[in-house]
């Protein structure tokens, strides 16, 4: 997916908005889940995962699932999508933690122990440049040793021609996920409607 302009402020309306359309909005969601967690080195047991962002907690359920003896903290601006989260988790809630941060603060990136991953999709694209790189200097300052961070997020394409194949390349898969999923055009529609691409 491809990003046309800087950082966008996220309220408690995207939030609801996200949670009734990401699943056509977002292009092989399932698969990118899947990359995500293929990625994480196996973990010792009880070694802490950290999700940024995790929205309607798929990924944090993967995470929990692919990795049985590891705990996962959860952290999110949105108190809607804390609460999805925990619902969507609630299977492994005795290893689920979630908490309220700001992405851009540095506060909560004193962990009580380094991480063995920090994974986050389709969030960081709402920090500045200058703020991605604390960001990364941080992340990487915190992790265990050996441990990973692994992002799937839109970038912005360097010309206008990129622009424009990326864009239309999402428009396709945000088609033939609406089809595929319900059968008609109408999540397409809203897709428009609200202006994503
Ligand atoms: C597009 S959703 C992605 C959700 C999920 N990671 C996914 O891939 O489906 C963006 C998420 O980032 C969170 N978010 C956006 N800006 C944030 C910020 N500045 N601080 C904390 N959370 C933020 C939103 O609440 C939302 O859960």
């Amino acid at each position: 997916m491809a990003q046309a302009q800087g950082t966008a402020h996220w309220d408690e309306n995207h939030s609801r908005g996200f949670l009734d359309n990401g699943r056509y909005f977002v292009p092989e969601r399932e698969r990118q889940i899947g990359i995500i967690a293929d990625l994480i080195p196996q973990p010792a047991p009880g070694n802490l995962l950290v999700e940024l962002c995790p929205g309607e907690g798929l990924l944090s359920r993967a995470l929990l699932e692919r990795f049985p003896d590891c705990h996962v903290l959860a952290l999110d601006g949105s108190a809607q999508m804390l609460e999805q989260t925990r619902a969507t988790c609630r299977d492994q809630a005795g290893r689920l933690t979630t908490a309220a941060f700001e992405l851009a603060q540095r506060d909560w990136r004193r962990f009580a122990e380094p991480p063995h991953a920090v994974v986050s999709s389709l969030a960081i694209h709402h920090l500045d440049g200058r703020q991605k790189q604390e960001l990364f200097a941080d992340l990487a300052a915190a992790l265990k040793p050996g441990g990973v961070l692994v992002v799937a997020d839109i970038v912005r394409p360097p010309t206008a021609s990129g622009l424009d194949i990326a864009a239309r390349q999402w428009d396709e898969a945000v088609r033939t996920r609406a089809l595929a999923i319900d059968g008609d055009l109408a999540a397409f529609a809203e897709f428009n409607r609200l202006g994503w691409n």
